[in-house]
C-alpha cells in the first residue's frame, strides 16, 4: 500500500483553507501540513528572501516525509518561488495563484477585486493573469498583512477589533471604480479562513472566490488511480500531521484549531 502523504506548505495556517477541500476531495489521503512559522509573514518579506527560503524548506520537508504531491498553499510562495521549487525537486508540485480567471468569469460589472498580501498584488504573475483572463475587466488590487494576521488570530481564538476587517476592504472599495466590485478574489490562502468577517463588513454583496476548490480537483487529478492506505476504522480517516518551522506559544495556541481539522499531531522541523 502506498502510504506516501500530500505535503501542504504554507508561512501560517492560510493553507488550511486550500487543504479542506482536498481532505473532502480525498478523505483516505495521508496529509502533512507544514507552516514556516518561523519566516512568518511571507507577505512583507522581499522577493530575494522568499525565492531562497521556500525551495530550502520543501527540500528539507520533501526529504523527511517522502511526499508523493507537493502543494504550495501560498499565493505569496506560490508567485514567487513555484518554477524554482519545481526545478529543484523531482515530483508534482502544485501553486496557488490569485483565481482571477473563474472571477472574472462570474463577474457582471466587470469589476475585480483582488485581495492579497503586498507582496502577492505587486507580483508581474498577477498583470499577466489580468492580460490572459481579465482583459476587459477593470482589475482593483489591495495588498494586507493585518488581514493574515487577522486570520491567524483567528484560528488562536482571538476576537478582532470591532472595525479590523471593514479597514482592510476599505483599501480596496475605497479606490476609483470600487463602489462597482462584484467578485473579489482571496489572493492569500489565509483570507478564506475570515471570508464571513469580509462578507459582512464589505461595503455592499460581493463574491469571494479563491483556489482551494480547482486545486483539489488538480491534486485528484494528479493522484488518480493511485493507492491510499487503508483507513482508519473508528474515524474513517486517517490523522494528518502538523509540522511547524518554530513550534512556540504561538504555534501551540494553533493546535486546538488543527486537531479540530483532522491534524491529530504536531512536529518541529
Ligand atoms: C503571509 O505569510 O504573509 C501570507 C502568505 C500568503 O498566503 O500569501
Amino acid at each position: 500500500m502506498d502510504e506516501r502523504p500530500i505535503l501542504f506548505f504554507d508561512s501560517g495556517v492560510g493553507g488550511l483553507s486550500i487543504v479542506e477541500p482536498a481532505r473532502a476531495a480525498l478523505p483516505a489521503a495521508p496529509f502533512v501540513y507544514a507552516a514556516d512559522s518561523a519566516g512568518f509573514p511571507y507577505g512583507t518579506k522581499s522577493e530575494a528572501e522568499i525565492a531562497g527560503r521556500v525551495p530550502a524548506l520543501l527540500g528539507r520537508l520533501v526529504e523527511r516525509y517522502r511526499p508523493r504531491l507537493v502543494v504550495i498553499a501560498c499565493n505569496t510562495a506560490s508567485t514567487i518561488a513555484l518554477p524554482a521549487v519545481r526545478a529543484a525537486l523531482d515530483l508534482p508540485v502544485v501553486g496557488t495563484v490569485p483565481a482571477i480567471k473563474p472571477a472574472a468569469e462570474l463577474s457582471a460589472t466587470r469589476v475585480i477585486g483582488v485581495l492579497g498580501t503586498e507582496a502577492t498584488v505587486r507580483q508581474a504573475y498577477v498583470d499577466d493573469l489580468s492580460a490572459r483572463f481579465a482583459g476587459d475587466c477593470l482589475v482593483l488590487r489591495h495588498g494586507s498583512a493585518e488581514l493574515v494576521e487577522l486570520a491567524e488570530a483567528k484560528l488562536r481564538g482571538e476576537a478582532a477589533p470591532a472595525d479590523a476587517y471593514a479597514r482592510v476592504l476599505a483599501g480596496l472599495f475605497d479606490q476609483p471604480g470600487g463602489d462597482r466590485i462584484d467578485v473579489v478574489v482571496n489572493a492569500c490562502t489565509h483570507f478564506p479562513l475570515v471570508e464571513a468577517e469580509l462578507e459582512i463588513a464589505a461595503p455592499h454583496p460581493v463574491r469571494f472566490v479563491d483556489g482551494g476548490p480547482g486545486i483539489a480537483r488538480r491534486i485528484a487529478h494528479l493522484t488518480a488511480g493511485q493507492g491510499w492506505p487503508a483507513q482508519d476504522g473508528r474515524t474513517g480517516r486517517l490523522d494528518g500531521v502538523a509540522v511547524f518551522t518554530r513550534l512556540g506559544e504561538r504555534e501551540r495556541a494553533l493546535l486546538p484549531a488543527l486537531e479540530s481539522r483532522g491534524f491529530g499531531r504536531a512536529e518541529a522541523l
